[in-house]
């Protein structure tokens, strides 16, 4: 489904990505783990076309993505979830979800679409009056996946949908992106707490200062090395 090869990021003249090479394959969730500052958020943002500077293959079903605007990714069923929500705080929560939609083609396709999503996430239906900055963050982040859902993507790209979230709000968020998975949607997602990135994905890659130090499957992959010195590097 996404394949990167050698990819290296530049913000101006800084390189914040060296190399960086994985893949998702159709149906998958794999999660991008590293400290803050490691990448994370360079690497999605490579792939749905928000970073200038990029070298190296960004493949999606074998086509080369590096060309394309960040319009036309999206078009092609890359949704991308942005790092702390990013909604329109005073728009209410169905206009946050419409503004999601401006790719798709027909009024009639965009009324499908909001009635899956929100019979999918009844607390989104409800809330859909409100003013989207007055929702709790958990809540904020549900609106979020599903504005990020509206553009029909097959490919769902989250950064750090976790972050700043109650326990519970994680276990809502977590049984969603679960649900999706079965569902078929295949998923790339950011996060700095190992164990929950490979409670939640199939695979995990560890990202250090730009670069790729260890891929690993399932939650015995919490035990190689390169995971344990992660660990043991983010505990003060
Ligand atoms: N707009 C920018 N201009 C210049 N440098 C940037 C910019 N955004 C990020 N960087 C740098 O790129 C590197 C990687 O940042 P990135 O945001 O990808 O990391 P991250 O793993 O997502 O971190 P976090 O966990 O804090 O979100 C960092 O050194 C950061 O300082
Ligand atoms: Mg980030």
């Amino acid at each position: 489904m996404l394949e990167l090869r050698a990819v290296s990021a530049f913000y101006g003249a800084a390189q914040v990505l060296w190399d960086v090479s994985l893949e998702v394959r159709r149906g998958e969730i794999v999660a991008l783990i590293g400290s803050n500052g490691s990448g994370k958020s360079s690497v999605l943002k490579a792939v749905a076309g928000l970073l200038p500077g990029v070298t190296g293959h960004i493949r999606h079903q074998g086509r080369e993505l590096r060309a394309l605007p960040a319009h036309e990714r999206a078009g092609l069923g890359i949704g991308f979830v942005l790092e702390r929500r990013r909604l329109f705080p005073a728009m209410t929560v169905r206009e946050n979800l419409l503004m999601g939609a401006y790719r798709v083609a027909s009024a009639q396709a965009v009324r499908e679409t909001l009635e899956r999503v929100e019979a999918l996430l009844p607390l989104v239906a409800a809330k859909r009056r409100e003013p989207a900055g007055r929702l709790s963050g958990g809540e904020q982040q549900l609106v979020a996946i599903a504005r990020g859902l509206m553009c029909r993507p097959s490919l769902l790209l989250l950064d750090e949908p976790f972050l700043g979230l109650s326990p519970r709000a994680v276990e809502e968020v977590a049984a969603l992106l679960g649900h999706l998975h079965r569902e078929g949607l295949t998923l790339l997602f950011n996060e700095q707490d190992a164990a929950l990135c490979f409670s939640l994905a199939q695979r995990g890659y560890l990202l250090k200062a730009g670069r790729v130090v260890f891929e690993g499957h399932g939650p015995a992959a919490l035990q190689e090395p390169a995971m344990r010195e992660f660990l043991g590097e983010a505990v003060p």
